[in-house]
Parts: structure tokens; sequence; C-alpha cells
């Protein structure tokens, strides 16, 4: 089974639509994302203006800020106060990577944890690992929505994730901790990293390598969560971290790329915007 993210993506936007609408009717406004894009990287240009589609499609009023490489650490932070302290605003994200004359985690940092849609400021992190009310991570969330539209059961299952970084690995993994699943973070360094993968009666990978995955490393019947976005150096086109071709035939369900994850993190980055202006709106 192909587990498709495009689909899923699109029922739950529909709800969505309908969801901001009442909102509309009974608040007389609709939330308001602000994205900030610095520098022209094609990858970033190319998820901004997929968030700015999706927000617009939802009725979630947006702008993107587009600034060049050169500007600095203090205009993007005063920048991002002044959002900070305009009520109207309800989710800001900066599109990472940032360039590297530019701390990083200042920025998120900068950010206040009620408008950081994206979560991950140390606050927003924190809640996750406390279990305290807060947004989820927009990939790790969408993941679980996905192994859970698939009818997937996570309750006891043995699930690997191969990558630890701080907005998929990590996250994720807690996700799936959280529904009792039995959790090995796996990496670029793991030893035997095919007996590791083996086991996995889910596999979420999300390593950033073209073919890391392949067929041999996956247990008949797994269901696999491909994170990856990369270039295929054999034909140009977008592939994932899995070798989809090969593993679609051992694996139980698979998601592909593109139409897997991605717009599964876009949705929820409009679900956790919606939810950012509900909470402003009735507090
Ligand atoms: N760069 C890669 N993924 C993401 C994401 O989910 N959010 C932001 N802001 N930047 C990213």
């Amino acid at each position: 089974m192909i587990i498709s993210g495009k689909d899923l993506s699109k029922s739950l936007k529909e709800a969505l639509k309908c969801h901001v609408a009442e909102l509309e009717a009974k608040h007389g406004t609709t939330p308001f994302l602000a994205v900030i894009l610095v520098g022209e990287d094609p990858g970033s240009v190319s998820y901004v203006t997929g968030k700015a589609k999706a927000a617009t499609e939802v009725g979630i009023r947006n702008t993107t800020m587009r600034y060049p490489e050169t500007i600095t650490e203090e205009e993007l932070l005063a920048i991002i106060d002044k959002l900070n302290a305009d009520d109207d605003v309800d989710g800001i994200l900066v599109q990472l990577p940032l360039p590297k004359h530019i701390d990083e985690q200042k920025v998120i940092a900068a950010i206040r944890p009620e408008k950081d849609v994206d979560s991950f400021h140390p606050v927003n992190v924190a809640n996750l690992w406390l279990k305290l009310p807060g947004f989820k991570p927009c990939t790790p969330k969408g993941i679980i929505k996905l192994l859970d539209s698939a009818g997937v059961e996570i309750e006891g299952k043995e699930a690997v994730v191969v990558g630890r970084s701080n907005i998929v690995g990590l996250p994720v993994a807690k996700l799936l901790l959280d529904r009792n699943a039995t959790v090995t973070v796996a990496h670029s360094r793991t030893k035997n990293l095919g007996e590791v993968t083996r086991r996995a009666d889910i596999l979420v990978v999300a390593i950033g390598r073209e073919r890391f995955i392949s067929a041999d490393m996956i247990k008949p019947g797994a269901v696999v969560i491909d994170v990856g976005v990369n270039r295929d150096s054999r034909t140009g086109k977008l592939c994932g971290d899995v070798d989809f071709e090969h593993a679609e035939a051992v694996a139980s369900a698979i998601t592909p790329v593109p139409g897997g994850v991605g717009p599964m993190t876009i949705t929820c980055l409009m679900e956790n915007t919606v939810e950012s202006f509900e909470r402003k709106v009735t507090k």
C-alpha cells in the first residue's frame, strides 16, 4: 500500500478550511501566518511557496517576507520583535537553514513561544518532552497522522527512527514513544544499521541521503515512512532516503517522495496556526 500524504492533506485542508470559515464568522477575522525567508536557496523558496499556497487555500491570511542573504542577525531579530508585538500575527515561521553568519538558535529563541508554529522554540521543545500542552512539531505530527490514517497500530510495535535531528528524528521518536511504541533511534554512525532497521515494524527515515535505506534493510511487512527530500543523482528528480522502487515490494505500506510526508508537514503547520489563533481568541 502507498500511504498518500497528498490525499490525506487534501482532506485535512478541506476540513480546516471549513473550520477557518466558522472562526471568521464568529470572530470577524482569520488566523495570520508570517513566513520569513532569508536568501534564495531553491529548496527553501519552494517550501515557502508551498506554505503560502496552503495557507491561502484554507483561508489563513499570510505574508512571505523575503530578505537578502546579507541581512544581519540584529535586523532579523528586530523583524521578529515587531511580529511578536503585533497581536494580529498568530504564527511566525523562519525558514531554515539561515546563512552561516546568523545564529539559528538565537533567532528561534527570539520568537514568542505562543507564535512558534514550527514548535522549534526551547519552551515548545520542553513542552513536548514533558507532555505539556503546546504545538506539536509539524513533520512528526504529520507522520503520526499518516500512520493513523493508514490504520497502523503503533502501541507495542518496534519503531526504528533513522536520524536524530531536532526537527524530525528526536521529536518523532518522542511522539511514537507517547503512543507506546518501543523506539530505537539510529543514525549515520549506528553499527550494523541494517540489523537495527530490520527489527522495525515501523521504520521512519530522516537522514537526507538518497537510497540510504535499501530493500534488504527492511523487514518484510514493515511500514516505511520516508522523510527524505533529495535530488536523485541519476534522474535529477526528487527522491527520498529509501530505495522506493525495491522497498515497495518488501514493505506492507510506504510513503512516496514527493507526495508523502512533505504535504503533511505543511498541513500540520496550517493546523498549528489555527490552533494559535484559537488560543488567542479564547484567552
Ligand atoms: N527547513 C526544513 N524543514 C523546515 C521546517 O519544518 N520549518 C522551517 N522553518 N524550516 C525548515
